[in-house]
């Protein structure tokens, strides 16, 4: 079955919100990625999300709802998580809570640990279609296990299409990198994965912030396996010279260096939001087997900056 792309009109989200309370899967557009979505408190729909991924199932999954009034019987919020979910809420952040023992959430969701994660994400489309369901929806990025995540209703159709009762085409992704994951469990808040809320931010709100450093954040961020977002090609950052055949992701106002076959900017004028929201996008059209490798400009570490070289450090991840 080919599932169709449509329009996210009012009408095609009241029919996305039944097919979710059937325990199918419906993609939908966030202001991070698109979402691969079912019923959180249905184990049914839940293991349908992770054999459509492909995804290991120790891996737990973002549960997503309107705000902080949906999120309150999920979770147990202290003072500090009230305080985040105020101050960004709706929007790219999701923050790892203890779960509610009454919570109704299917544990494979969470892949059977004692806390969640969630997120209210601020996108329209999301919005409506949360409200309409009435449930929590888990939503992994809607990409196969381990690839590039998807910006556009046409990079989900590409690669899960067979699994899909809907796909919700949002137009593009206006953040374009996967919400920031905080978790706020223990007595200081820690970085599991950057994203679209810039750790500066958080700071300001919050005060220090533990950020672990590539595998210490593993046992603690499932998800965060070394090899992720990985196009087919090979990776190769902080490019300074061309290789051949090589095509390279351009970063700021400099000329970039000369020999590429074909160079594609991320932001001419050096903007990280923007640069964040051409990423994946751009991943996925140098993704030619014409081609050797795919090499990146330096990025700076700072800001979004963080997330974007996040991600292209596991896309140039030596591959298992
Ligand atoms: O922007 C996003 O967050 C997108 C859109 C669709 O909302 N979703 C997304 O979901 O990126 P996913 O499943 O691809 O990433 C979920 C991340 C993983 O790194 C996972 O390990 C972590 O959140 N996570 C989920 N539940 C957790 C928990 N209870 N404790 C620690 N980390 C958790
Ligand atoms: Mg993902």
């Amino acid at each position: 079955m080919e599932p169709g792309i449509v329009p996210a009109s009012d009408n095609a989200i009241t029919r996305a919100a039944r097919r979710l309370r059937d325990d199918e899967l419906v993609a939908f557009p966030t202001e991070t990625v698109y979402g691969l979505g079912g019923d959180a408190t249905s184990d049914r729909a839940v293991a349908r999300i992770f054999a459509a991924k492909g995804r290991p199932r120790f891996n737990p999954l973002i549960l997503h709802v309107p705000g902080l009034a949906e999120a309150e019987p999920l979770a147990v919020f202290d003072e500090s998580a009230r305080l985040a979910a105020r101050h960004f809420w709706p929007g790219p952040l999701t923050l790892v809570l203890p779960r509610r023992s009454d919570s109704g959430l299917s544990l494979l969701a969470s892949a059977g640990l004692d806390t969640i994660a969630a997120r209210a994400p601020r996108h329209p489309v999301a919005q409506s279609l949360l409200r309409a369901t009435g449930r929590p929806i888990a939503a992994p990025s809607a990409n196969r296990s381990g690839r590039v995540s998807p910006t556009m209703a046409a990079h989900v159709a590409a690669e899960l299409s067979e699994s899909l009762a809907l796909i919700l085409d949002g137009g593009p992704c206006p953040v374009g990198l996967e919400s920031t994951v905080l978790d706020l469990t223990g007595t200081v808040p820690v970085l599991l994965r950057p994203g679209g809320v810039a750790l500066e931010e958080l700071a300001e709100l919050l005060g220090a912030i533990e950020t672990p450093r590539g595998d210490a954040a593993a046992p603690r961020a499932p998800g965060s396996l070394p090899s992720h977002y990985a196009p087919d090609l090979p990776l190769r950052l902080d490019a300074r010279e061309a290789r051949p055949c090589e095509v390279l992701l351009a970063f700021g106002p400099e000329a970039p260096p000369p020999g590429f076959a074909e160079v594609l900017w991320l932001s001419q004028t050096g903007d990280l939001a923007e640069a964040a929201a051409n990423l994946f996008a751009l991943l996925r059209r140098l993704d030619r087997p014409e081609f050797t490798g795919i090499a990146v400009m330096p990025i700076p570490e700072r800001g979004l900056g963080r997330a974007i070289n996040d991600r292209l450090r596991r896309a140039a991840a030596p591959r298992s």
